[in-house]
């Protein structure tokens, strides 16, 4: 990495201080880090204090939303009112449901439901019933700051084969945010939720995976799972990004709804299941800014 700042300039964080006092050795270490051959994060990705804050306050949406969802979602409810709750709650409290138009998306948030992966559409046709596991997956915008995060609910009593996925995925999670530290690499995240999901039977989709988010939707790095330790993106302080692993009780395999280009489904049909957080790197480890 090369830089034309002089040592006296402002420093580029925006905090008003002097380089050389503020993020000049920051910057040199990272660096060394990419003269190794190590992947390393751009600028525009490494948040301020006052950024972090923003998105905070986006978060405090996405949570309540998630929170709201989570006390109401029953059997006999259909997706589509998920989706209105979704648009009601998140236009009330000021924000824009990130995924509505998105690319073209045509709805506030996705519902996944069993072999759902992802971007299930919400549908009046879509009836929870008893023994369904489903994914909620909100996003917020707020003046401008991205939130993204996904819970997965069980309705009724579901079997225990679904229970254990559903609860060793949180896992995955789990033991993944465990390895989020400044100066660590992405790959330690990845490794440590692909061997739990692994070791207990199940697969995690390749093809789809988390990222950074905050000024974007989706910004880098892409975050996937079939990562090893010590390899993919350095992380450092100011990054923020989110972990949301798909696990497949069954095979690997996905394919897309050819007729919608959106919703994700398990080639065998088995159920999937996904929980998604928004993990910002502090100086001494990380931060779950979303759940
Ligand atoms: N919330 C999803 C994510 O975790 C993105 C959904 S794509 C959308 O990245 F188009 F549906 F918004
Ligand atoms: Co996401």
């Amino acid at each position: 990495m090369t830089t034309k700042i002089g040592r006296n300039d402002p420093c580029w964080c925006n905090s008003g201080r002097k380089y050389k006092i503020c993020h000049q050795a920051f910057d040199e270490r990272i660096a060394s880090y990419a003269a190794q051959g190590h992947i390393v994060p751009t600028h525009d990705i490494i948040k301020n204090a006052e950024q972090v804050a923003k998105i905070k306050e986006s978060c405090k949406v996405n949570i309540a939303v998630l929170d709201y969802i989570e006390k109401n979602i029953h059997e006999g409810m259909n997706t589509a009112e998920i989706d209105r709750i979704v648009y009601d709650m998140t236009t009330d409290m000021g924000g824009i449901p990130a995924p509505l138009n998105y690319e073209g998306y045509p709805f506030s948030v996705c519902t996944s439901v069993n072999d759902q992966v992802c971007h299930g559409f919400p549908s009046e046709k879509v009836i929870l019933k008893q023994g369904d596991i489903i994914n909620v997956d909100c996003s917020t915008i707020l003046d401008g700051y991205f939130s993204d995060s996904s819970r997965m609910f069980a309705i009724g009593e579901i079997s225990p084969e679904k229970k254990k996925l559903v609860e060793v995925t949180k896992e995955c999670v789990e033991l993944g945010l465990k390895e989020v530290k400044p100066w660590g690499f992405l790959g330690d995240m990845g490794q440590a939720v692909h061997d739990h999901a692994f070791a207990n039977g199940y697969t995690v989709v390749r093809e789809i995976g988390g990222h950074g988010v905050g000024l974007k939707f989706h910004e880098e790095p892409w975050v996937g799972y079939n990562s090893r330790r010590g390899h993919e993106m350095l992380l450092v302080p100011g990054m923020i990004f989110t972990i949301e692993p798909m696990v497949n009780m069954g095979k690997v395999d996905i394919y897309v709804d050819d007729e919608n280009d959106w919703e994700v489904y398990t080639a065998d049909g088995k159920p999937s299941a996904q929980w998604e957080i928004m993990v910002l790197v502090t100086e001494d480890g990380a931060e779950v800014l979303c759940w």
